[in-house]
């Protein structure tokens, strides 16, 4: 039996997951990191255990961090994937290392690209853009399905100084940014951004989001609003939001 864990805001890696899953033939459990980490760690057994995230900052979301240092894995066989939108930076050697910290060996490495969801800073992606990754992103997700099964193994440069730099400064960061995010009139206190977020960042008090300081800014809540109600900074939620086009708001909770 396989076990895929990911993390995922807008979509595109639990897609890669999923389609992982059925091309493994079968008998694969998908686990959310979200829901995973509100719950008491608990030893992960499987004949495969594959760990799936997006790249953020050059790493990997800061939950993921936690919850890969936590968790105790036994397998023969650990798979570790990352989506990314432009460069996926030092995010599989960081997973590397912490493995190596804990005596462990990652079998196979690999990165996943997909269209770039960080529309806050880098602002929105053309249609045509989209279109052009979200092939890659399939192509891509095949091959790597094959080399599972195949069971492929290869590893990473694991120095990646820009990397660690970068991600330590966003990390520190990050949590500053909450003020920025803009609730519209629009909101009718619907809860979907508080139920889809995976680092229950966001409580509804009074029928309106209020969000604390651990967002992981994964932009599940901007993206998913039903009633275009949430902006952050370059993100207009007019004209900004994007989700994998094959994964539905109920298969994120
Ligand atoms: C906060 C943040 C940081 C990101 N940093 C990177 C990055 O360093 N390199 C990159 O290629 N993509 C980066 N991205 C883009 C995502 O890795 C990419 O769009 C990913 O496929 C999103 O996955 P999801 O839809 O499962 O959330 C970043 C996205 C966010 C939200």
């Amino acid at each position: 039996m396989t076990k895929i864990f990911y993390f995922s805001g807008t979509g595109n890696t639990l897609w890669s997951a999923k389609k992982i899953a059925e091309l493994t033939n079968g008998d694969s459990e998908l686990f959310n990191i979200g829901v995973e980490m509100r719950k008491a760690a608990e030893p992960i057994e499987a004949d495969r255990v594959i760990v799936l995230f997006p790249a953020y900052a050059y790493q990997s979301p800061l939950l993921v961090r936690h919850f890969l240092v936590r968790s105790e894995i036994r397998s023969p066989y650990i798979a570790v994937l990352t989506t990314f939108g432009t460069d996926p930076g030092g995010a599989l050697a960081e997973a590397h290392r912490i493995f190596k910290r804990k005596k462990m060996e990652v079998s196979y490495f690999a990165s996943i690209p997909s269209v770039e969801n960080y529309v806050p800073l880098f602002g929105p992606q053309s249609e045509e853009t989209k279109r052009r990754r979200l092939v890659l992103q399939k192509s891509a997700t095949e091959e790597i399905a094959g080399d599972i099964l195949r069971g492929k193994t290869n590893s990473v440069w694991t120095l990646r100084p820009f990397s660690i730099c970068t991600s330590s400064l966003f990390r520190l960061v990050k949590s500053f940014f909450v003020k920025a995010f803009e609730v519209r009139a629009s909101c009718n206190g619907c809860g979907i951004c508080a139920r889809i977020c995976p680092a229950a960042n966001i409580t509804i008090e009074g029928l309106r989001p209020v969000f604390s300081s651990h967002c992981e800014q994964c932009q599940a809540c901007l993206n998913w609003c039903p009633r275009r109600a949430i902006g952050y900074l370059r993100f207009d939620p007019d004209r900004s939001q994007y989700h994998h086009p094959e994964v539905t708001v109920s298969e994120m909770f």
